[in-house]
């Protein structure tokens, strides 16, 4: 099949051939990323869920692998993660290569939590205990799932963030264990918003290591801002909306991240893409990898998001303009061709100021302070007079980003392939601060 279709992403994650959706056991080992992916083997839509498996030494560049985990007994493999067995918990460690354990939700009715484990970096899996329970039924049928694990080194356990389902408020539960087997009930916590495929991080406030605090949140990345002890979460009960664009769902982060990085993947649900009108091999594809920060703004505290560093390992020609009008720099950029886009743009703005952007057709506007997309608002703060935008573009999708990261939004997007323009217009004056554009090469 191969990667070179006319809608395959470029840099961005897809499956080989047929469906995926979540991103699952995201976890770094000896020198690798490990991305397993909720994966039909079968066809371009969703079922026989099966954990797919892929690797990348920098998170740009993916090497699919043979499936991971394969339904067994009549139930198949949903949503998990996965961690790295540092002290050998579960006992099965081979020689100097640490295990890695992926905790999954088999479902068949009623589901249950089993878990899965590696002696030799991911290659191959084991079921634990036959795929057994290592948390059974709870009582809520099918809505339990999507089990995060990880080690809390505070109090030395690890910890079980589990989603059930019930009439409103929605729950969560946390369970401790010491040998990743036997896990115990520790707290519950009651929300309206909550909804599968929970994950819980610790991230620095404002990038001080010795400041820091948790997020909760969920598949539609709401999340709420606190405190964990290991076992119960406390938190200003301030929900914030986590992405503005319709196309990010289920996300989670790599367990034993190297460089004290927090880096984020979430699956670009929807339907508002090329791939299967276009008869594309697969379908479905993943976000850009991104590394989350939280920063106090005037609004309280909130969730940064920026794509890894490690892009720019694709950039291939680019164009940057210092202070500048909007004529001269669309002229500049009259010339620029290029299908992988990683274009930033920094301007003054002001109440009335007005800009729109097209990148291989996609119309963005800048309005009263937003920045206008699809039919969605994106926030767009003007700090120190300027605002910031920045965006990716592939074959098929943009992702968005306002004031470094404060406001994203992730979209599918139908492109002409043809199209590989990139204009600035606006009806007033409006001066340019800064702005970068750079072709990409593919990931393949
Ligand atoms: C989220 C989800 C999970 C479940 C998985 C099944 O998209 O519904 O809750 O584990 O997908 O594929």
């Amino acid at each position: 099949v191969g990667y070179d279709q006319t809608y395959r992403p470029q840099f961005h994650f897809t499956s080989l051939k047929h469906w995926l959706n979540d991103p699952n056991g995201m976890v770094f080992l000896d020198g690798e990323y490990h991305l397993f992916f909720q994966h039909n083997p079968v066809l371009n839509a969703w079922g026989n869920m099966t954990w797919g498996h892929a690797v990348s030494k920098d998170m740009v560049h993916w090497k699919q692998l043979p499936h991971a985990i394969l339904p067994y007994g009549e139930g198949t493999i949903f949503s998990g993660t996965a961690v790295v067995d540092h002290n050998n918990s579960l006992g099965v460690q081979q020689g100097d290569t640490k295990t890695l354990a992926a905790a999954f939700t088999f479902a068949r009715h009623p589901f249950y939590q089993a878990l899965a484990y590696s002696t030799d970096r991911g290659r191959t899996f084991q079921l634990w205990n036959d795929g057994k329970p290592i948390v059974a039924n709870q009582g809520y049928d099918a809505g339990e799932r999507d089990p995060k694990i990880f080690w809390h080194e505070a109090t030395k356990k690890w910890v079980m963030v589990l989603w059930v389902k019930q009439a409103k408020p929605g729950r969560v539960l946390f369970f401790n264990s010491d040998d990743l087997k036997t896990w115990k009930e520790v707290s519950q916590f009651d929300r309206d918003w909550v909804f599968e495929c929970m994950d819980l991080v610790q991230l620095p406030v404002d990038g001080d290591p010795n400041n820091k605090k948790w997020v909760l949140y969920d598949a539609s990345f709401e999340y709420e801002v606190g405190e964990f002890d290991g076992k119960e979460l406390t938190t200003d009960k301030v929900v914030h909306r986590g992405d503005y664009g319709p196309n990010f769902y289920a996300a989670q982060t790599f367990n034993n991240s190297p460089d004290n990085r927090t880096v984020i993947i979430g699956w670009m649900r929807g339907e508002n893409t090329p791939f299967r009108r276009a008869d594309m091999p697969f379908h479905q594809q993943m976000s850009v990898p991104q590394t989350m920060q939280l920063r106090t703004t005037p609004g309280g505290m909130e969730l940064f998001r920026w794509p890894v560093v490690e892009i720019e390992s694709l950039y291939e020609e680019g164009i940057k303009l210092a202070k500048t009008d909007i004529t001269t720099a669309s002229e500049k950029l009259s010339d620029f061709r290029a299908e992988l886009i990683d274009f930033s743009v920094a301007f003054e703005a002001s109440a009335d100021t007005e800009l729109r952007i097209d990148l291989r057709g996609q119309t963005i506007t800048y309005s009263e302070g937003a920045i206008h997309y699809q039919n969605h608002q994106v926030p767009a703060p003007t700090v120190d007079g300027v605002v910031k935008l920045r965006v990716l573009v592939d074959r098929a999708s943009l992702e968005l980003f306002t004031n470094e990261g404060q406001y994203v939004a992730t979209f599918n997007a139908d492109i002409d392939p043809q199209n590989t323009t990139v204009a600035l217009k606006s009806s007033g004056k409006v001066t340019v601060r800064s702005l970068e554009v750079h072709r990409l090469k593919s990931s393949w």
